[in-house]
This record gives structure tokens, sequence and C-alpha cells, in this order.
């Protein structure tokens, strides 16, 4: 077996070099310069700002602008977050104090990748461009184009207004690129048919990267005392973006076809909350990772376990740099017809750590094939000729590792 030094976590993204790939995306965490400053203190790789308006399309935030998913739901036990929604808009700061700390942020630390996130409307050319040259003139190291926020913004032509639409975001994508001296991304809604298409047009229109993804569309809920939609603004409530760990699935989704068909420099966003999350985002064609909703909750202090987390993974699996495993799954997805289906898998259940509750009986029983039944002391017995190994006791059971698949 190869040994090998510790894993190196530097990579480097559209020509600029990062210590690790661990980026802070465009949200609250990075909603002043000051913040950033702390993040790159704390070890954060890279950062891009809140995304940064023209002083007329100054953001105007309502309150409250979150609500989230936690489980176990309102009981006594601990809750913990899935998902968060908010209706947030854009920076609500002027312009000039961004581009101050652009160039503040820059001065302290030159080994970081700051991204500036743009936003204009979708044909106000004028406005793109002069976020721009203001944005580059400030030392930022490359932008972000946010063509991708769901709420509020698309009411006026901006954000996933733009994203939805392949044409208007080749078409502003052309406008930056006509002026930006430093690398473009592109941030993409997954709030779309096909992710590809806009992607694809803002690369043909000179972008050289794509991060994905941004949230997805959603309503948390409704109030059952008082019937308004939360959050709850004053009695009404409007759709927002779902952030968090239970956008994980839908972002890996979208980071892995882009991969796959436009083989570009991929900056992956979605629900990465720990070092293995982030791990799977690289495996299937992110080159870094952006961070919001787990820094919401957790802090910046997270970037010491993501790198600890991270580094030990890579070295697990003698990969030296991140280059070494960027999209090394993607080879591992394949059409569902190309997939086998011999040999048959059946469950198989640990006696010594079930439980006895029951509940892949009961979901065998009334979702499944009547396959599990129970055995003496309530142990589940398995009839292998009914089982067909659709997992879903595995999915049930509450203990990790109890029930599994084997070969029948
Ligand atoms: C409160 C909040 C505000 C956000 N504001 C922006 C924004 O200004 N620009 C942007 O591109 N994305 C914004 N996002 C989206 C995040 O950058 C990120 O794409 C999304 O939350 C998914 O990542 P996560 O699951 O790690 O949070 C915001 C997200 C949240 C939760």
């Amino acid at each position: 077996m190869k040994i090998i030094k510790a894993a190196d976590l530097s990579v480097n993204f559209c020509g600029i070099d990062m210590p690790n790939p661990f980026m802070l995306s465009s949200a609250p965490p990075t909603g002043t310069g000051n913040m950033i400053l702390q993040a790159f203190e704390a070890g954060w790789g890279g950062a891009v700002t809140k995304t940064i308006g023209l002083d007329k399309d100054l953001a105007s935030n309502v309150t409250p602008r979150l609500a989230s998913l936690s489980f176990p739901g309102r009981t006594d036990e601990p809750k913990k977050l899935y998902g968060l929604e908010n209706i947030e808009l854009i920076t609500d700061r002027p312009l000039a104090s961004w581009l101050k700390e652009i160039e503040e942020i820059k001065a302290k630390f030159a080994d970081r990748l700051l991204v500036a996130s743009i936003m204009a409307g979708g044909n106000d050319r004028e406005g793109w461009q002069d976020l721009v040259r203001r944005c580059q003139d400030a030392g930022a190291d490359m932008l972000e184009l946010n063509f991708s926020c769901p709420h509020g913004m698309p009411e006026k032509g901006m954000g996933a207004a733009i994203g939805q639409s392949p044409e208007i975001t080749g078409q502003v994508t052309a406008w930056v690129t006509e002026v930006s001296s430093i690398p473009v991304m592109a941030k993409m809604t997954p709030n779309i048919t096909d992710i590809r298409e806009p992607a694809r047009a803002a690369l043909e229109a000179g972008a050289v990267a794509i991060s994905a993804i941004n949230t997805v569309a959603s309503i948390m809920g409704v109030d059952l005392n008082t019937l308004n939609p939360v959050p709850d603004v004053n009695g009404k409530s409007t759709h927002g973006g779902y952030s968090g760990p239970a956008i994980k699935p839908i972002a890996l989704k979208a980071v892995s076809t882009i991969a796959s068909d436009l083989k570009c420099p991929i900056s992956g966003i979605g629900g990465i909350e720990t070092w293995s999350d982030a791990a799977e985002f690289i495996l299937l064609g992110s080159t870094n990772v952006q961070i919001c909703t787990a820094v919401m909750f957790h802090g910046f202090r997270i970037i010491e376990e993501l790198e600890d987390g991270l580094r030990g993974f890579m070295e697990d699996h003698q990969f030296e740099k991140i280059d070494d495993f960027i999209g090394v799954s993607l080879s591992k997805l394949a059409d569902h017809n190309a997939l086998v289906r011999e040999p048959r898998m059946v469950s198989s259940i640990d006696k010594d750590t079930c439980v006895k509750c029951d509940l892949c009986v009961v979901s065998c029983r009334d979702a499944g094939y009547q396959a599990l039944k129970p055995g003496e002391d309530r142990i589940p017995v398995v009839d292998k000729d009914l089982c067909t190994g659709c997992s879903l006791c595995v999915q049930v059971c509450p203990v990790w590792d109890c029930m599994k698949l084997v070969a029948a």
C-alpha cells in the first residue's frame, strides 16, 4: 500500500489557489466585511459576499424572514434542524461600503478566495457592467452572478427570473464577461426542469465556472392557530428558499448532472454540514464547496472539524490532494437500465441489536411484500421467497446496521 504524507487540502479554483476547499456561500454569514474577516481568521478557504446590488436596488427586508423544519417536532427532545426557509433579499448595505470592505479583506487575506456576488435586473446592462467594474477594481478575485434567488427578486426581473431563462442567462453573462477581467461564475437555481440549460448558456457566454445550488422554492407550513402561512409577516407570508440538510440530495443531483455533461469547474452548494457531505460533493464533481445554513446554526468554528475530517477521509483513501478525487464517483452513476438485476438481495436482521419495535414488520406488511413476520421474542423473521430486497425495512429500522440486505 502506498504510504502518503498528510493530505493537502489546498485546491486551485479557476486559476486561484485556496488553502482548503471550504467557502462561505453568499448569505448572512458573509453579510459584512467584518464577518468575512472573522471567518478567514477562523480558517475558511474562501467566501462569497452576500449578494451586492446597485444602491437603486437596495433591499428592504421584512421580519421575521426565516422558518425551519426540525425533528422531532415539538417534544421535549432537543430539536435538530433539517431545513431552513428564508425570505431574505440581497444586501441592504450600500455598494460603497462593500467596495471598501472587499479592499480591506484582500489586503489582510491575499491567500483566500474572495468572490463578489452581484445582481442587477435582467434588462440592466449598464447596472451589471457597473457592478462588475467596481467589484473587480476593489480587488475581488472572482464574480458570482446571482441568477438564482427564488423569492422577492424574481418579481423585479432579477435572481431566478434570469436563471430560469437560458436566453436571459446567456445575455446577462455576455454583458458581464464583456467587461470583466476576473473569472466569472454563474450561480444556478434548482427551480428549473433542466439545470444544464442555463448553466450551458452561461458557460457559452464566457462564465468559467458554475455554482449550484441556490435555495429550493418552498413554503414551510401554516400555523394551525392563526391559519397564517409561516414566516408570518404581520398576517401574510410568501414563498421562500429552502436550505440546509434537507436539500443536499437535490444539490448532489444538480452538481453531478452539470459535472457529467458540462465538465466545468463547479462550486458545490446545498445542505453541506459536515466533512462527509463535502467529500460527497467533491466525489460528484465539485472542486470546492460553499456552506451557509450549517454556519448559521453552528458558527464559523465548524471549519476545524471540516478540515480535520476531510483530511482524515483523504488519508484513509490515499488521496494526496483534492484534485485526486474530484468527480471520482461520477463514473459510478449510470442510466437506470444499466443497473444490474442480479444478485438478488434479501433482508437480514441482527438479532442482538433488534429492539423489537415491529416497525419493519408493519411497513413490510402495509407497504412492502409481506416478507417479515414477528418471530419468537418478536424478533422479525424474513421469508426469503417473498422478500424482493426493496430495503424499506433498512430505511425504517431505528437502529443503525440492525437491518441489512445480503445476497439471497
Ligand atoms: C437567509 C439566507 C440568505 C441568503 N442570501 C443569499 C444571497 O444574498 N445570495 C445568494 O446567492 N444566495 C443566498 N442564499 C443562498 C445560500 O447562499 C445557499 O445557496 C443556500 O442556502 C444553500 O446552501 P446551504 O444549504 O448550505 O444553506 C441565502 C440563504 C439563506 C438561508
